[in-house]
């Protein structure tokens, strides 16, 4: 796939071309793609950032609009994110704003990316306050998903990613669900066409929420932001670190679920069901021990997504259906995160 990614670009017939990207994923990745773009007489301006979310920051979002510049990057130029979540949401934020609006196209090197932030048209970056509280909606031209890219992401990245597959399965269709067990061994033992149907089939859902309510007004959209409630507030309680965002959001759909159930609006098997398909996948479902449900909740309402301090969350109504519940009171789940802490 990513050799198909240069004669792509060609295609657009851009003035200008940029990668942007993390300095080992150029090494890695990025090199044959430059290469191939300078046989075709294309020169491409390379920007790296250092890895992690902090990078999906507007200070980081200024450095590369400032190289973009410097390297002479034009309006009629296409952009290439190059990478996991974190360059696409940066990269394509950088895209939306350089010159009120350039073009990118998408190569995402992590399975969270290529099974979901690739996919959409959300680009941003966060803010201390929260995050992706800054950004915009700009669909890419392309997007170039390549499993083999997936033989050297680190296996806690690679579970990270199962984590947002397993959440479009949850919201929307239960026999992925099954699926995404039934191959485990073979996801994680990068089985590259396995990981590529499941690619598949998760961009496929995606999509089709997406076209359904692209600007995320109907509330279709916002069933993707199962356990996202809670999975955000986590990873703001904890600076963006310790968890990986599909980790914080695993501990997220466990609890969501739960608020669901004890507000008899899913049957009681359905949080057993996520808490069992996360586990097989040795992701997190308890509270970590340094995290007080008082602060997670404040930090909920704190959220873009609050009116009038009820909290609001997509929720199941089944294994493979969801729907977005608003006007929640922040009690009931303050009381499913107490009893996730105890647990914990
Ligand atoms: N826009 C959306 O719709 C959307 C959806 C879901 C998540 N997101 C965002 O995505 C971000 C998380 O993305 P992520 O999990 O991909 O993290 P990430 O982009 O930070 O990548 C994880 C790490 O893996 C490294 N890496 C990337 N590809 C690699 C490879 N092939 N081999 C080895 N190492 C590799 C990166 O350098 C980084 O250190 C969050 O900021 C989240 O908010 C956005
Ligand atoms: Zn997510």
């Amino acid at each position: 796939v990513l050799r198909e990614v240069a004669g792509a670009v060609v295609g657009r017939e851009p003035d200008t071309i940029a990668l942007i990207t993390h300095p080992r994923l150029l090494a890695w990745y990025g090199r044959p793609v430059v290469d191939a773009l300078a046989s075709a007489g294309l020169k491409a301006t390379v920007v790296t950032v250092p890895p992690g979310e902090r990078s999906k920051s507007l200070a980081s979002a200024g450095r590369v609009l400032a190289e973009l510049a410097s390297g002479g990057f034009t309006r009629g130029g296409v952009i290439l994110a190059l990478g996991g979540g974190v360059i696409g949401d940066l990269a394509g934020f950088a895209a939306a704003v350089y010159h009120r609006g350039a073009r990118f196209m998408q190569i995402p090197t992590t399975l969270l990316a290529q099974v979901d932030a690739s996919v959409g048209g959300k680009v941003g970056v966060d803010l201390k306050a929260g995050k992706n509280l800054v950004g915009a909606f700009l669909q890419p031209l392309a997007v170039f998903a390549d499993t083999e890219t997936l033989a050297t992401l680190p296996r806690r990245h690679l579970r990270n990613g199962v984590a947002e597959a397993l959440k479009h399965g949850f919201i929307l269709r239960a026999g992925f669900v099954d699926r995404l067990l039934q191959s485990r061994r073979r996801v994680e033992a990068r089985d590259a066409s396995v990981l590529a149907e499941l690619v598949a089939e998760s961009v496929e859902m995606k999509a089709q929420v997406v076209a359904e309510d692209e600007r995320d007004l109907s509330g279709s959209r916002a069933r993707l932001n199962f356990g996202h409630t809670v999975g955000h507030a986590i990873e703001a309680a904890l600076g963006y670190r310790k968890l990986l965002h599909g980790e914080a959001v695993s501990i997220g759909m466990v609890a969501e679920a739960r608020v669901a159930s004890r507000l008899g609006l899913c049957p009681r098997h359905v949080p057993e069901v996520v808490e069992r398909a996360l586990e097989e996948y040795s992701l997190p479902v308890t509270l970590p021990p340094d995290l007080g449900p008082e602060q997670l909740v404040r930090l909920m309402r704190a959220d873009k997504k609050t009116e009038g301090g009820k909290l609001s969350m997509a929720l199941p109504r089944e294994v493979g259906s969801a729907e977005l519940v608003k006007g929640l009171e922040p009690d009931v789940v303050r009381q499913v995160l107490r009893e996730m802490s105890r647990h914990a």
